[in-house]
């Protein structure tokens, strides 16, 4: 996918994207100081927000494929199997039997299936909206800091998860989080937002251990990343 000469203004605020490449198959993630632009250039991507000049090159990427979680999820007054298999709903697809179930035991979700989707905890909400992205197979997943209010465990099982299926689906992904650590972790390419514009992009370790521009420098600075943590193999 390609972002080309991208414009949109929202109050004060400019993004500016003149190209980035968003290689398929590949974990991307979004980096960047609050208020950067990073949610809204996944809203553009998603179609919720249309930009006021340039365009994004899907590469026949259909936007049935394209499923975004976002920082507070938006949950559905029903249960949690309905928001859950709701994807599935609109398009007719069939859920596949037993994997909810499987992912609400291993997020320490058992036997909530019928509860008040509503009802559940903010990390509980979270895990839902995840799983939700994860049960309809898109070929495209934006996380927008969903694994942030999750217990250690939970992430863990999440990043695993991701990486999981990436290995298996080849699908894309683009992953905004604070958490370094994380996009470290799991990243195969990291895109750094600044003020409204795309500063660096390029493969997870040369971003965050060498960069030389200098805004990258600056947000990276006090973030203990340890080079060796990062799975040498993903890095392309
Ligand atoms: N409807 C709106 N009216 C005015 N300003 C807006 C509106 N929506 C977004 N903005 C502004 O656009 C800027 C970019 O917001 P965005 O949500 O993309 O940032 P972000 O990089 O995702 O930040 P964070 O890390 O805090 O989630 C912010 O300064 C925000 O205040
Ligand atoms: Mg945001």
């Amino acid at each position: 996918m390609k972002i080309i000469d991208l414009k949109k203004e929202i109050g004060q605020f400019h993004l500016q994207v003149d190209y980035l490449e968003l290689e398929e198959g590949c974990i991307h993630g979004f980096i960047g100081g609050n208020g950067s632009g990073k949610t809204t250039l996944l809203k553009l991507i998603m179609g919720i927000l249309s930009p006021d000049s340039g365009s994004i090159d899907y590469n026949g990427l259909n936007m049935k494929e394209i499923t975004m979680t976002s920082q507070r999820p938006y949950l559905l007054h029903d249960s949690v199997y309905e928001n859950i298999i709701y994807p599935l709903k609109i398009r007719g697809i069939r859920p596949e039997p037993g994997e909810i179930a499987e992912y609400l035991e291993n997020c320490g979700m058992e036997g909530k299936e019928r509860q008040a989707a509503r009802s559940l905890s903010s990390g509980e909400q979270q895990k839902v909206s995840m799983i939700r992205a994860l049960c309809f197979h898109p070929r495209l997943i934006m996380i927008d800091e969903t694994l942030s209010n999750l217990d250690p465990d939970s992430v863990d099982f999440f990043e695993k998860q991701i990486l999981k299926i990436q290995e298996r689906e080849k699908n894309t992904w683009i992953l905004i989080s604070h958490r370094l650590s994380e996009i470290a972790r799991i990243c195969d390419r990291v895109h750094v937002f600044h003020k409204g514009k795309v500063v660096e992009s390029g493969p997870a370790g040369e971003v965050l251990f060498h960069s030389e521009v200098p805004e990258v420098q600056r947000f990276l600075k006090g973030e203990l990343l340890i080079e060796k943590e990062v799975d040498r193999r993903r890095i392309r």
